[in-house]
């Protein structure tokens, strides 16, 4: 019985054999892609190189990437869903296509030393054409020519058939997906592709579009093959298992949970269960690659992840702390294949712990007033809703992300006014948008020119300490006076005074290529779309201005700014401090020029 870890060497094995070179995982968060919150395919992080730029492993690659899909959170708890998984894949950047793919694919499942997989136990689907692109009869012709019967070939539609973008933007193309047989043998001679026993495991796409912004397609200057095969799910179906948390992959993690409460392992898994493993294990990769929990973006995704937990495990009967005790045994399980998990164990244990001794103390009397709030309508009412202010209130008070309120309502058959959820947010944030104006007014004290450069300075500054300190760093305050910036932003540890340094030499480069500070006025959906940086907790106008310098920086922001970064004169920082739990401080000045 195959492993996931075996499964995992044997891919990768395979692919370098035949001439690829293996790649680390990149990070859960995406770089330089504030569109997405998290790599969801392994192709993700290589977006720039299947448009041709030039990877330095070369043409071909092998992988297994991290990925977390949270689209589907809600489903998490049946069979087969999960927010993180592993997803193995081999790449062609412009090298072989169609005939090689498939080749490898139909090689690595059955040969007998790889996977071994009868061939009457797989089915195959191909493009099967519109008014866009014709059939993908080529493929077709090649499965066909390895052993695969024509009636277990199916030809599907673009729904089906057609792969990416991720986003709106980039490649994308046609593929094709493998199909294993996992109902009573033997496999019915033709393939169903609605008959859910054949599971999908394997989709090699052939990517050969970029989709522009207009929504039509260009011709990428290569032809890519990008792959995918889950690992969670090829190593349920190779074992004969119904589902893959019923596999070793969550077997430890059951364990640690029976041992935290008390009690002899079950036959099946509960719902509770399953969630409490996905949720914490997809929550200990996510703090292991820089992520802790907060209120918007991934840091918001993480903390529903592990409040969800928590609440799940309240309901098997845990009161005591146990969720970094779960990512204890994740780590040990991952952390020869995922280093990250291991260099970073103290964080991601810690943050746990943190997060949930925040939630602890509150959840309790959170759910006695949710209680009240049910209790309070009487049962004749035939549609019976939580408002959105109660909803905004559990939210702000209790920290229950409304996800969970929906989820507590829906047990009781309530409903909760998310409009009125949405109102009350905004209109909490309306209030505190005006306070922070009127602190605002305080920083920039006057339209001076000085205060224009300093400002100017912050905008190179928050750019050269992402390009230094990682795309996780984010403005959480700025405060500029005429002598001075300070800025504020989220970062888990000190700054050394080695990257301090290449921070002030970045920001000094900047100033010395004398880069032109242009302003755009522009919608905000399209100041989104251009990936200028934003401030997450701001809210925008619907028009706002776009401030660029070169290609170094491109923010939204209100200005006033300089012209050109040539009269910023010399960039020094006077300190770098903590100036709250995961934020750090940089007070800096500009200097004439020596
Ligand atoms: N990018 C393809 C997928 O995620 C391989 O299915």
């Amino acid at each position: 019985m195959i492993t996931a870890a075996e499964m995992r060497r044997k891919y990768i094995g395979f692919f370098k054999r035949h001439g690829h070179a293996e790649i680390k995982s990149a990070s859960l968060i995406p770089e330089n892609d504030p569109t997405c919150l998290f790599n969801t395919a392994g192709m993700q992080p290589l977006v720039p190189y299947l448009q041709g730029a030039k990877h330095p492993a070369g043409r071909r690659l092998t992988d297994c990437q991290k990925c977390v899909r949270t689209g589907d959170i809600d489903d998490v708890g049946d069979a087969v869903h999960l927010t993180f998984f592993e997803m193995l894949g081999n790449w062609s950047l412009g090298d072989y296509f169609r005939e090689e793919a498939i080749r490898f694919s139909f090689e690595f499942l059955t040969s007998p030393s790889e996977l071994n997989i009868p061939v009457d136990m797989l089915a195959v689907t191909v493009f099967g054409g519109d008014e866009e692109a014709p059939s993908d009869e080529e493929a077709f012709r090649i499965w066909n020519s390895l052993g695969i019967p024509a009636e277990r070939i199916a030809k599907l539609g673009r729904k089906d058939n057609f792969w990416g973008p991720v986003g709106e933007t980039g490649p994308c193309g046609t593929d094709t997906e493998m199909f294993y047989w996992t109902g009573p043998k033997p496999a019915p001679q033709k393939f169903d592709p609605a008959d859910k026993r054949w599971v999908e495991i394997w989709n090699d796409v052939f990517m050969q579009f970029n989709r522009r912004q207009d929504g039509t397609y260009e011709e990428l200057a290569q032809k890519n093959v990008d792959t995918g095969m889950g690992l969670e799910r090829i190593t349920a179906v190779l074992q004969g298992k119904a589902s893959c948390y019923d596999t070793e992959i969550f077997g430890g993690i059951f364990a640690e949970l029976d041992k935290i409460r008390g009690v002899a392992p079950g036959a099946e898994r509960s719902a509770s269960e399953r969630i409490i493993a996905d949720h914490l294990r997809a929550a200990t990769f996510i703090i292991g690659d820089g992520v802790i929990p907060g209120r918007i973006g991934a840091p918001y995704v993480l903390r529903r992840l592990i409040r969800r937990a928590i609440r799940e495990g309240r309901k098997l009967g845990v009161e005591g702390l146990f969720t970094a005790r779960i990512a204890q045994v994740v780590i040990d399980q991952y952390g020869e294949f995922y280093p990250e998990l291991r260099a970073n164990a103290p964080t991601i244990l810690a943050e746990l712990e943190r997060e949930e001794k925040q939630f602890a103390a509150t959840l309790d009397h959170g759910m006695k007033e949710f209680q009240k709030l049910v209790d309070r309508v009487p049962a004749f009412v035939e549609h019976k809703v939580i408002s959105g202010k109660n909803a905004f209130n559990l939210y702000e008070t209790y920290g229950f992300p409304i996800e969970l309120t929906v989820e507590m309502a829906k047990e009781q058959n309530f409903s909760v006014d998310l409009a009125g959820y949405e109102e009350a947010a905004k209109k909490h944030q309306e209030m505190s948008r005006a306070n922070n104006e009127q602190k605002f007014k305080g920083g920039l004290a006057d339209h001076s020119e000085q205060t224009a450069r300093l400002h100017s300075a912050t905008h190179l500054l928050q750019a050269a300490l992402r390009k230094v300190l990682g795309t996780h760093v984010e403005q959480r305050g700025s405060n500029i006076t005429s002598e001075r910036l300070r800025f504020d932003f989220c970062h888990p540890e000190k700054v050394s005074p080695e990257e301090l340094a290449e921070v002030e030499r970045l920001v000094n480069e900047a100033i010395d290529r004398d880069l032109e500070i242009t302003c755009t006025e522009m919608a905000l959906e399209d100041a989104k779309k251009t990936g200028a940086m934003a401030i997450f907790s701001e809210k925008y106008f619907d028009r706002v201005k776009v401030y660029r310098m070169g290609d170094v920086s491109c923010e939204i922001c209100g200005g006033p700014h300089a012209s050109r970064t040539g009269e910023l004169g010399h960039f020094r920082i006077l300190k770098e401090e903590s100036s709250s739990r995961g934020i750090r401080r940089i007070k800096a000045v500009l200097e004439p020029k020596k």
